[in-house]
């Protein structure tokens, strides 16, 4: 099987990347395009790349009911930067790709003129041949000129394509911060669901180290849990680091905590009562609430989680205690209202906690309080303190 092998860092996805995934089905150069999303950045600094979670889910929704197309995450590792001879030699070797089938690597007529300054070209052309998209507009001439030299260094043959013009940029559109022309609906749905490219990133402003820990832990739980939970998790990862920068807060705390604070949620039950069990000593915590304290004691024993403040955030991020830390009431908040939640009119939670954690964790139990009474229920016996003692030590 020809197959194009598509790899970048999408961040975001576009209109110019699915022409030149289409324009390669289209000439029948190759049977198939597998996409790669970057994982760890090698070009840039890693703060400067959104999260890799949120630009693999991104070109995964893009790529939905695209035919003749996959996406791959074989990137999605830390600690090795995604250079491209690496990539095509793990390809074969995780069997992604059989030993028969013929690679070919998709890129822009400009890569040419890059080729031989990347890692390794003379690995790459071992692996796969270039297959080069010609749009209009570009001078062909050169680019052909180019491909003759660098078939001749690296013994080579390479292939061109033809694609629709489509005048877009990565960069340009993450600075104009507007993307409906020029990004699939789907994408545009995604970006404001996540609240992505909005404003400067709340994660800017955690510690090189921290930020550095978060990265390192996306790509565990990538690993660990489903693409819904991941993002989610994500999102009150940022808002708790917002809330922490405006509440003065501390911003590393809150953002680990908030990471974290749902990793034990899809472990099997069983072995979440066996991790809950070594905190919570002569009975198991309901079933919506036991990934609380088994979250708390998994951070520790599998993300290396030593500081308390962050692990009781952990907790206690369902039921809340009698008296909540800084860090847990932020991370309760994001919890609630992370800007994927939508399940509730959240409008004034999120309205009160833009000025005062204490009025808008007020509001959120007095609103679980309702819709459990409504149900014949009754809050939890910490939830309850918790609600009285911030009721009492009101000062306005
Ligand atoms: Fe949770
Ligand atoms: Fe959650």
């Amino acid at each position: 099987m020809k197959i194009g092998i598509y790899g970048g860092a999408f961040d975001p996805f576009h209109n110019g990347h699915l022409s030149m995934i289409r324009g390669a089905i289209a000439s029948k150069k190759v049977d198939k395009v597998i996409v790669i999303p970057t994982g760890m950045p090698c070009f840039k600094p890693a703060r400067k790349v959104t999260l890799s979670p949120y630009r693999f889910y991104m070109v995964k929704a893009a790529l939905k009911d695209e035919p003749k197309c996959e996406i791959c995450d074989i990137e999605q590792v830390f600690g090795e930067p995604s250079y491209t001879a690496k990539t095509l030699e793990n390809l074969r070797k995780q069997k992604i790709v059989s030993d028969k089938d013929e690679l070919f690597l998709m890129c822009g007529s400009d890569i040419l003129f890059e080729f031989e300054s990347w890692y390794h070209p003379e690995e790459i052309v071992k692996q796969a041949r270039l297959l080069c998209a010609l749009r209009p507009g570009i001078d062909e001439g050169q680019a052909r000129n180019e491909a003759l030299h660098l078939e001749e260094k690296f013994d080579t043959k390479i292939k061109f394509f033809k694609i629709e013009g489509v005048d877009v940029a990565s960069s340009v559109l993450r600075k104009q911060s507007v993307f409906d022309e020029d990004v699939p609906d789907i994408v545009a749905e995604f970006i404001k669901t996540h609240g992505l490219y909005c404003e400067d990133s709340p994660l800017m402003h955690v510690s090189d180290e921290m930020y550095k820990t978060l990265m390192k832990h996306c790509f565990t739980l990538f690993h660990e849990m489903s693409g819904k939970r991941l993002l989610h998790s994500m999102n009150v990862c940022v808002l708790a680091t917002r809330y922490a920068i405006r509440f003065g807060a501390d911003p590393d705390k809150c953002a680990l905590a908030a990471l974290l604070h749902d990793c034990a949620k899809e472990l099997p039950e069983d072995y979440q009562i066996e991790l809950s069990a070594k905190i919570i000593h002569g009975y198991i915590p309901g079933k919506q609430i036991l990934h609380s304290p088994a979250g708390a004691v998994y951070a520790k024993e599998h993300y290396g989680v030593e500081d308390q403040e962050v692990l009781d955030a952990i907790q206690y991020h369902t039921i809340g205690r009698e008296v909540m830390t800084e860090t847990d009431k932020i991370v309760y908040l994001a919890d609630k209202v992370e800007p994927a939640r939508d399940y509730d009119d959240l409008t004034l939670i999120r309205k009160y906690a833009e000025t005062d954690l204490d009025a808008a964790l007020i509001e959120c139990y007095c609103a679980i309080k309702e819709s459990f009474a409504q149900k014949g229920m009754q809050i939890h016996d910490d939830t309850k303190k918790s609600l009285a003692y911030l009721l009492a030590n009101r000062t306005q």
